[in-house]
């Protein structure tokens, strides 16, 4: 049996020997182990199932297991290798967490930039049976600790990172943020950390995600918004909470999120932002009446898991809701 290839990667000799074993001896092993080795090095599910179409067509003994397989790999049951900027506390640390308790085993760096408080997070998750969860140290502002980070998950994940959550932010609440009198440089800490910050960590990481998504066909970016980033919504006449160094900041997120998008489009990896809703935290000095912070991580939750059918180019609410930008 001659085997037709429509993908366009090259065979390693393993996978030649493995294509030559599965010709002779067409059968559901042969197969499920070529798919395994394939996978291993990157080759994505739509190029997978080019590769055992034909085996399927000729062997109809084989065609029950293959559906079996297919459904393995649409599910995306797979482990992914996900980072969480600013996540030794607050909404970021229990998003951590909810992701490090998925079955499918995913392997969950938590970054913070605050060494200290990242390994205290780390342990802590640890002590709850978490093992999966990996402290690396990252501050958004800091272009030398992005690039360290990137290094080492590069190297520690075979070059991959199937999700981004650009989560770290802050809000300077304390601070007066009027319109016409807020000072310059809370405008430009806020600026750093909720935009500069978020560009220089995901401009970094795309590399990786490209990787991740020529391998499973998807990869995700997630960048946490707020409602309070819309024009739309602050544009109402009954609008309130014109928080404007925060509010700045995170409208050019979420514009540089829209340009992001049309980017990445052709490379499989999807962006949106998302709002978790008003959740009480350090960000708004613990100002009660929120949602708890396991809750706002929740809004979050699905948004960091698409996978190749999911939503791309869009802002979310709290309820999962397309959003206005
Ligand atoms: N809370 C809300 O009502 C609400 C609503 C909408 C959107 N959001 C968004 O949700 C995200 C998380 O906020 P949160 O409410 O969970 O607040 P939070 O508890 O203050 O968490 C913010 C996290 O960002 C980290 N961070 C700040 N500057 C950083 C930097 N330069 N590099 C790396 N990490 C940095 C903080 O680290 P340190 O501990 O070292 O400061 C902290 O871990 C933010 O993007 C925020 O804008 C929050």
């Amino acid at each position: 049996m001659v085997m037709s290839m429509s993908t366009n990667h090259h065979k390693s000799p393993q996978s030649q020997n493995m294509h030559q074993w599965v010709s002779l001896r067409p059968d559901i092993s042969a197969i499920c182990i070529l798919l395994a080795i394939e996978r291993r090095r990157g080759v994505g599910i739509k190029d997978l199932k080019d590769l055992t179409a034909p085996i399927i067509l000729q062997n109809p003994k084989v065609q029950s297991p293959y559906t079996n397989i297919s459904a393995y790999f649409e599910n995306s049951t797979m482990s992914k290798v996900i980072l969480v900027t600013g996540a030794n506390s607050g909404i970021g640390y229990e998003l951590v967490r909810l992701l490090a308790k998925k079955p499918e085993g995913h392997t969950v760096y938590l970054a913070a930039r605050n060494a200290s408080a990242g390994e205290e997070a780390q342990k802590k998750l640890h002590a709850e049976g978490l093992k999966n969860v990996k402290f690396i140290q990252l501050d958004v502002t800091q272009p030398a600790s992005v690039h360290a980070a990137k290094e080492a998950i590069e190297k520690q994940e075979g070059g991959k990172l199937d999700v981004l959550v650009n989560n770290a932010g802050i809000a300077k609440m304390e601070e007066n943020q009027s319109a016409t009198t807020v000072q310059i440089d809370v405008l430009r800490a806020t600026m750093e950390t909720n935009f500069f910050g978020l560009v220089q960590t995901t401009n970094a990481f795309v590399p990786l995600l490209r990787k991740a998504a020529l391998g499973s066909g998807s990869a995700v970016i997630l960048n946490v918004s707020t409602d309070m980033a819309s024009n739309a919504y602050q544009a109402r006449p009954e609008a309130g909470l014109h928080v404007v160094a925060y509010n700045t900041s995170k409208a050019a997120a979420n514009s540089y999120t829209i340009a992001l998008f049309h980017e990445l489009k052709k490379d499989g990896i999807k962006v949106n932002a998302v709002t978790p809703g008003f959740t009480t935290s350090k960000l708004n000095m613990f100002t009660p009446g929120g949602k708890s912070l396991e809750d706002g991580a929740r809004c979050l939750l699905p948004f960091a898991l698409l996978d190749e059918s999911g939503p791309t180019g869009k802002f979310f609410d709290e309820n999962g809701k397309e959003f206005a930008w």
